[in-house]
């Protein structure tokens, strides 16, 4: 079938400014971390990508390691840009990123520049790009100079091979000293990447103070905590689910603790007129300082139920201290 994006696409979504940058991104984004491997149907992967698109994401995240096997996110990705998407490349907005393990020896993982600019290559090539919008370091390394990967991050824009770059997983110390480096290289630290939902809280003790302070976005990774706010795990772990198949949600971290704040959780969503995964969106979009949600999805029916956060994004009084009360 071919693919002809939908004309009102742009209608359907909100964008916000990323810090003081001049890049606005879509509050909600679609990360290719899990079900665009080698091992997923390509079918599903353009269905949604296409679904996507048409619903005025252009921000579209991924990794080098994301897969499996590693390096095949970017490849399908890749794929499908070549096939469906001729003529699109700058209506979309493509990240990439360097700093977990990714080929064996000493060069293959964490921050040095010799790692984060060969796998960057390595990522284009992938993709059959020739730039990325947005280049990370994926986490910070206690071991080389945090000087020296914020001088890789300036070389690769420098060199055209990214437009800008952003940090992941940078506590707010680190967070600090990377966007005070890049600053003085004179490539602004756009973006930080975080894990940031209900139920992982840990920006909120200093790294959005941090970074509204100094006008760097904030995008939240893992919203759904993986799909645990949705109504995924409510009777059961359905096959076929991430908590039955993958090795980063482990069934044992769906404890009747857990449980019993996720079946709270959807009550209260449902009392607002939205699902749980609408609700958890909307909850992380409310601070100002949240440029955009980065969601995952295993489906084009997912990805429909999360846009429709945007529909119900405010929240009374008493809801918020609703939530406080069940996360306690
Ligand atoms: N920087 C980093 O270190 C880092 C780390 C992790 C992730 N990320 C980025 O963040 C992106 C999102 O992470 P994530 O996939 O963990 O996000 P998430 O949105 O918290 O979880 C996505 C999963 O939740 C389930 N789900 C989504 N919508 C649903 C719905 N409406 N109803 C029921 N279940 C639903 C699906 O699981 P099923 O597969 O079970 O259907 C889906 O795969 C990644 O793709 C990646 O780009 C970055």
């Amino acid at each position: 079938m071919t693919y002809l994006p939908l004309e009102n696409r742009y209608q359907q979504m909100t964008y916000k400014r990323c810090g003081n940058s001049g890049v606005k991104l879509p509050a909600i984004s679609l990360g290719l971390w899990h079900n665009f491997g080698g091992v997923d149907l390509l079918e599903n992967c353009r269905e949604m990508l296409w679904k996507a698109f048409d619903s005025g994401i252009t921000h579209f995240d991924l990794a080098n390691n994301y897969g499996p096997p590693p390096g095949s996110a970017e490849e399908t990705f890749g794929q499908i840009l070549k096939k469906d998407f001729q003529g699109y490349r700058d209506e979309m907005f493509i990240s990439t990123k360097a700093g977990y393990t990714m080929w064996p020896g000493p060069y293959g993982d964490w921050g040095s520049r010799k790692y984060l600019i060969s796998s960057l290559d390595q990522s284009l090539k992938r993709m059959n790009l020739e730039y990325v919008d947005l280049f990370y370091s994926h986490r910070p390394d206690p071991e080389t100079p945090i000087e020296e990967t914020m001088m890789a991050l300036d070389q690769v824009v420098r060199q055209g091979k990214a437009l800008y770059v952003g940090i992941s997983n940078y506590k707010p110390e680190q967070a600090e000293q990377a966007i005070k480096i890049l600053k003085e290289l004179g490539t602004p630290c756009l973006i930080h990447q975080a894990k940031y939902s209900m139920f992982e809280r840990w920006v909120e003790g200093g790294l959005l103070d941090l970074l509204g302070n100094t006008g760097v976005g904030l995008i939240a990774f893992s919203p759904l905590a993986q799909g645990m706010l949705t109504n995924r795990y409510l009777h059961g772990i359905p096959q076929g689910s991430r908590a039955s198949k993958a090795a980063f949600l482990k069934p044992e971290m769906i404890t009747d603790e857990r449980l019993n704040k996720i079946r709270q959780l959807n009550d209260l969503a449902i009392s607002r007129g939205q699902t749980l995964a609408e609700m958890a969106i909307a909850w992380l979009l409310k601070d100002k300082r949240v440029t955009s949600v980065l969601i995952g999805a295993s489906s084009a029916a997912q990805l429909d139920d999360n846009l429709k956060a945007l529909n119900n994004l405010d929240f009374s009084g008493e809801e918020l201290k609703t939530i406080e009360r069940i996360l306690a």
